[in-house]
């Protein structure tokens, strides 16, 4: 279908750097040389998330184009499709424009161009849930068609749509889980509502409470749940398609602490309120097995997801006390403030049991890999090396940036304990290795990958295509795992 037939309110156009007016068939004609006049007076550049709108006349079913700048075309594919596809998505929100139609274009696979269009345009649908009762309710998302230009008849093109709907969609709800506050997401709250989504997806989901996690022998999280009145919770995840292998069985764990304040190691009150999206590696599990079921991946994955709040109450443990993990490993607890790596431990452990062959984990983990990485990339860590590199090419085309960080056996030092198996903090150097070697003791040697998104669970600052707020990492990632093929 050509572009003038569109029928859609507004029409939005990617335009790199080496585009001219005559770019598109009678485009230009139709804004009655508008095109033509801006690009030469430079009003619009083409540079990145620039956006231009122009009036088309009778020969556009459309009434208005939007053009949305997209730098060089050497550097265009499918990252920057999906940040356009988010800009052009919350642009056309902002003006209230009801039906739009938006034109993947660049190099690479059109139908992967056209997978992460949707996925931007859905991510640019997230409103972050909102208890003012003052202001008017924000505009609700806009419809969409996706217009091709280029492989609109290759038959994968409506699973393509299909499955950056699915992925955008979820990654949204993991964004609206960690932006709850921890008053009203408790981990018994926390568990309901992860519940509900992977269900509603066809996941089974348990959920342990405080006495089968006790019977569990899981004294990491039981341990860091102590301080709280809250009781936690443990969330199970089962994926099992018709018909799939017995092994490879991909395990799934995610960090989720409802709030943590650091407990007797009590954090500054400063920025403390930012301590809520502590469970984000956990709404990244929940909503991936949402994904996973939605998207009929081939493989078995099992999810588990440890929730408790960290808090000093008068049962908290202290430093110097000694728990005894699931595993029957036994730590030392130097800073109440490392309970991450805790729960994780048995979490880790509780997935081996269930029968994973490779594992990965997301957490907002460690400060120190905020200072390592900033808030652009996570943390890679894990072993061996081909399963951590198989995960970073996953993550990179998922959009997630990851990076590898080492694991030398000489960085388990910093952990060992005069009076127990080893101690839940290293010291200041190299904070985030430390954190890693300690949830490496909870592998069992398997295939494992860690995922360390403190600095990237949350934006500080608006940008273009990424509002402030919680930005649903790793969601992307884990769903696109299971359709790797692993060896066993
Ligand atoms: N949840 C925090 C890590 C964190 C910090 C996430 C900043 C997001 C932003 C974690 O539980 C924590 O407190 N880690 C400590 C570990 C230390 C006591 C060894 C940290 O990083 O300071
Ligand atoms: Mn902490
Ligand atoms: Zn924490």
């Amino acid at each position: 279908m050509p572009l003038s037939a569109i029928d859609a309110e507004l029409v939005i156009v990617p335009w790199f750097d080496d585009d001219t007016a005559s770019s598109f068939d009678g485009l230009d004609d139709a804004t009655g040389g508008e095109i033509a006049r801006a690009l030469g007076s430079r009003e619009f550049q083409a540079k990145p998330f620039d956006l231009f709108f122009g009036a088309t006349d009778k020969s556009w079913r459309a009434r208005r184009v939007a053009l949305i700048g997209g730098g060089k075309r050497t550097e265009s594919g499918t990252d920057s499709m999906r940040k356009l596809g988010i800009v052009g998505g919350l642009a056309a929100r902002q003006r209230q424009i009801e039906r739009v139609a938006f034109v993947p274009r660049g190099l690479g696979d059109p139908v992967e161009l056209a997978q992460a269009a949707v996925e931007g345009l859905t991510l640019a649908e997230f409103s972050a849930g909102s208890y003012k009762t003052m202001d008017p309710v924000p505009a609700s998302a806009s419809s969409w068609t996706i217009a091709t230009l280029a492989g609109g008849d290759d038959p994968r093109m409506q699973d393509a749509v299909a499955r950056g709907r699915i992925l955008g969609e979820s990654s949204n709800l993991a964004r609206e889980l960690a932006n709850e506050p921890g008053n009203t997401l408790t981990p018994r709250e926390f568990a309901a509502r992860a519940a509900s989504i992977a269900n509603a997806a066809g996941i089974s989901v348990d959920i342990l409470d405080e006495r089968q996690i006790a019977d569990l022998g899981m004294g990491l999280l039981l341990g860091v749940a102590r301080g709280s009145s809250e009781p936690p919770r443990l969330m199970v995840f089962r994926y099992e398609p018709a018909g799939a292998s017995a092994a490879p069985v991909l395990g799934l764990v995610g960090k989720g602490i409802t709030f943590d304040t650091g407990g007797i190691s009590i954090k500054p009150a400063d920025g403390m309120e930012r301590m809520k999206d502590d469970m984000a590696g956990g709404a990244a599990v929940a909503c991936a097995m949402r994904a996973i079921a939605l998207l009929r991946a081939p493989m078995r994955v099992i999810g588990d997801v440890p929730a408790t709040e960290n808090m000093p109450g008068g049962r908290a443990i202290k430093p110097g006390d000694i728990l005894k993990s699931a595993e029957g490993k036994t730590v030392e607890v130097i800073n109440t403030d490392a309970e991450g790596r805790l729960i994780l431990g048995d979490g880790l452990w509780y997935a081996r049991k269930l029968g994973a062959t490779h594992l990965v984990d997301i957490a907002t983990l460690t400060g120190a890999c905020v200072v390592a990485l900033g808030k652009i990339t996570s943390g890679l860590f894990g072993t061996p090396s081909s399963f951590v590199e198989r995960v970073q090419r996953v993550a990179d085309r998922a959009g997630d940036r990851v990076w590898p960080m080492p694991l030398f056996d000489e960085y388990r030092d910093q952990l060992k304990s005069e009076i127990a198996d080893f101690m839940n903090t290293g010291g200041r150097p190299a904070g985030s290795i430390t954190a890693a070697m300690f949830l490496k003791e909870f592998t069992g040697g398997l295939p494992w990958a860690h995922i360390d998104i403190a600095g990237t669970a949350w934006a500080e600052e608006a940008k273009p295509y990424m509002p402030k707020g919680p930005t649903g990492v790793g969601v992307r990632t884990l769903a696109t795992l299971a359709f790797e093929e692993f060896e066993v």
